[in-house]
């Protein structure tokens, strides 16, 4: 039995929330490896919606283990909050069920402070983030000077390294002129937050080693999508973490080969957050209409997702970057009843026919969708739960998107909730 990594194959919001909390049933961990609680995870269950943004979508299965592993960068006020909120909603949440990796990067309220800053300087240019500090705290990480979870055990040297990490902070906010942080603002809240947090901390690696050793089943659960990935993506609109499955492996603790299947997920059509290229996007008032019926508003940020047809181009660069094996497509009911679909196949870049998406950002810019007209279905998707459910024209189109990028569909969502699914080739069965 593999163990199963579930990740974005566009621009995030692919659904993955949805596919992690249906799968979880089939396993024993779920463990988040990246970003952070810039991700935002609805599940629906028996019509009571849950929103995640940190906590791994395993979490409303009390009987599962969650780990956040040393890949993300954790906000411990914002990790605080989701646990009570999602503690309100009925669910038992308890260090026995949640642990955080002992080396994971604390985001502090600095960072958040300078990615909203920043991207107020970068002004028309803005990446569009979403404001909580995820890219100043993997900066500092790289760095060699963020505050770590461990580091929180001792106050003597936590003080140290609050003065080391000021050092650089202080000097960028001198020179632009604004003022400068102190120490004790730091360090206090830390000192504050410490012991509500340090219960859940665990030494991640270890436990997932011996449950792999156990035969417990492991799942991966990615943030953000593969044209957000810090190298794959489109840079620099991008996130600050690798969001491919290769980095499920490392940002737990465990090697390569434990990772297994790679389960991509990705909507019928297409939707984006944030500035940065989208040569599908579809201005007109159908694109509106999409948004509309799929109720595209971002989780985190409530901002409106931009919206565009399905990039056939775009997905087969992300099952060949990220080594996806099957994809998971959903949100297919929202194309219900429309006369068209539109998919992208080709791209045209200065008058010459292309078969990927550049690295340059001003020629992924420039890039032109080259379309094929699919002929839509009247019938009613939203729902279905078996294959034989689907209307001919629908069943057509699940195929022939297989045949564009190359991999084949391996689960179909047909509405927001849990068991509105539909299983094709079980992931956890390789
Ligand atoms: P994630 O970030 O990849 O987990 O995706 P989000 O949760 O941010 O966005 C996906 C949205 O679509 C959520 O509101 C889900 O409840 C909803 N959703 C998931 N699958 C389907 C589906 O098959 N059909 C419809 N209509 N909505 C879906
Ligand atoms: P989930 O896990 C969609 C986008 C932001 C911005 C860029 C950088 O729900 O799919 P950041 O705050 O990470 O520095 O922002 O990445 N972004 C997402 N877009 N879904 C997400 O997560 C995202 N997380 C970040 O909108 O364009
Ligand atoms: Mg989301």
């Amino acid at each position: 039995m593999a163990n199963v990594a579930v990740v974005g194959a566009q621009w995030g919001d692919e659904g993955k929330g949805k596919i992690v909390d249906w799968l979880s049933s089939r396993a024993d961990v779920v463990v988040r490896f990246q970003g952070g609680h810039n991700a935002g995870h609805t599940l629906v269950i028996n019509g009571v919606e849950y929103k995640l943004s940190l906590l791994p979508s395993g979490v409303v299965r009390a009987s599962k283990l969650s780990v956040i592993g040393n890949g993300v960068v954790f906000d411990p006020w914002a990790f605080l909050r989701e646990v009570e909120a999602i503690r309100a909603k009925g669910v038992t949440v308890t260090p026995e069920n949640l642990i955080v990796a002992e080396n994971v990067a604390l985001i502090l309220p600095i960072h958040s402070a300078v990615d909203k800053a920043r991207e107020e300087a970068r002004g028309a240019s803005k990446i569009g983030t979403t404001g909580r500090g995820i890219g100043p705290a993997y900066e500092d990480k790289v760095a060699r000077r963020a505050i770590r979870l461990c580091d929180l055990t001792d106050e003597a040297a936590l003080a140290d390294k609050v003065e080391q990490l000021l050092f650089h902070h202080n000097a960028v906010l001198r020179g632009l002129g604004s003022p400068e942080v102190t120490a004790a603002e730091l360090l206090e809240p830390l000192k504050e937050i410490a012991p509500k947090i340090l219960p859940f901390a665990g030494v991640v690696w270890k436990t997932l080693d011996e449950m792999r050793r156990a035969g417990k089943r492991i799942l991966f659960e990615g943030a953000q999508g593969a044209m957000l990935d810090v190298d794959h993506g489109t840079y620099p609109y991008v996130t600050s973490s690798n969001t491919v499955a290769g980095n499920a492996a490392t940002g737990s603790g465990m090697g390569p080969r434990a990772v297994g299947y790679v389960l991509g997920i990705c909507k019928a059509y297409t939707t984006r957050v944030g500035s940065g290229p989208f040569p599908t996007e579809d201005l007109t008032e159908v694109g509106e209409l999409i948004g509309q019926r799929g109720r595209e508003f971002g989780t985190v940020t409530g901002r409106k997702r931009r919206c565009g047809w399905f990039d056939a181009v775009l997905v087969r660069q992300a099952i060949k970057t990220g080594g996806i094996d099957g994809i998971a497509l959903t949100k297919l009911d929202v194309l219900d009843g429309l006369d068209a679909i539109k998919v992208c196949i080709g791209y045209r870049l200065d008058g010459k026919e292309i078969d990927h998406l550049p690295a340059n950002a001003a020629e992924q810019a420039r890039v032109e969708p080259i379309y094929e007209t699919f002929e839509g279905w009247g019938e009613s998707t939203q729902g279905a739960r078996t294959w034989a459910e689907l209307p001919a024209q629908a069943v057509k189109y699940v195929r022939h998107i297989e045949e564009l990028i190359q991999a084949p569909v391996a689960l179909l969502s047909t509405s927001p909730e849990r068991d509105d699914t539909i299983l094709m080739h079980d992931p956890f069965a390789d």
